[in-house]
């Protein structure tokens, strides 16, 4: 199986919310990302997943011959960068793709201390930064909100 990191520009921001719509249960509207995205420092990749060779992307329009599978979206600033959020279609977990799409971050900012936040009970996440070397430092109360008015926390990673 091949995955192809592509850049987020103004002409996949509709592929790339429909995609975030699927990953998670408050997806970003396409007008929000292109806003996020229209923030200086802000990068954005889309994973499109080899559709020729792949059984699980033959159930889904092709995008430039692929799969669009996952993205990333982080924000540069004075000393760090944050991811600001990354998600897989639930059929394509697993294959690796969520780890391409740090190394992609990690390649295009050398050396920037990397931080992020995740839901305290979001195994699936933590397993990957830590397996990818981010560190625990923090923790924020009450940070997502979820439905009936219950609140969970977050953990602060960071990868330096
Ligand atoms: C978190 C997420 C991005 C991981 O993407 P992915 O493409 O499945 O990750 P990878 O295939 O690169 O996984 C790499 C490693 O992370 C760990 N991991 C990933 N998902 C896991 C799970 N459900 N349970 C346990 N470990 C998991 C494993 O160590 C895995 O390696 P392995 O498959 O060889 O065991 C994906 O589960 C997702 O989109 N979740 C919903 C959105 C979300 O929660 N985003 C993060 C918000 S902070």
């Amino acid at each position: 199986m091949r995955t192809t990191i592509l850049p987020i520009t103004p002409l996949h921001t509709a592929v790339a919310a429909a995609v975030h719509a699927q990953c998670f249960k408050r997806p970003w509207e396409e007008s929000f990302l292109a806003g996020v995205l229209s923030i200086s420092g802000t990068f954005g990749w889309l994973a499109i997943l080899d559709s020729n060779r792949d059984r699980i992307a033959n159930r889904a329009p092709p995008f430039r011959g692929g799969l669009p599978a996952g993205l990333i979206v982080c924000r540069l600033t004075v000393g760090e960068a944050e991811i600001l959020t990354v998600g897989v279609l639930p059929r394509a977990r697993r294959l690796g793709i969520g780890s391409l799409l740090f190394k992609k971050v990690c390649n295009t900012l050398p050396g920037e201390t990397i931080i992020l936040e995740v839901a305290v009970d979001n195994m699936a996440a933590i397993t990957l930064y830590q397996k990818l070397g981010f560190k625990k430092v923090g923790r924020r109360s009450h940070y997502y909100p979820r439905i009936n008015g219950v609140t969970v926390d977050a953990f602060i990673f960071r990868l330096s």
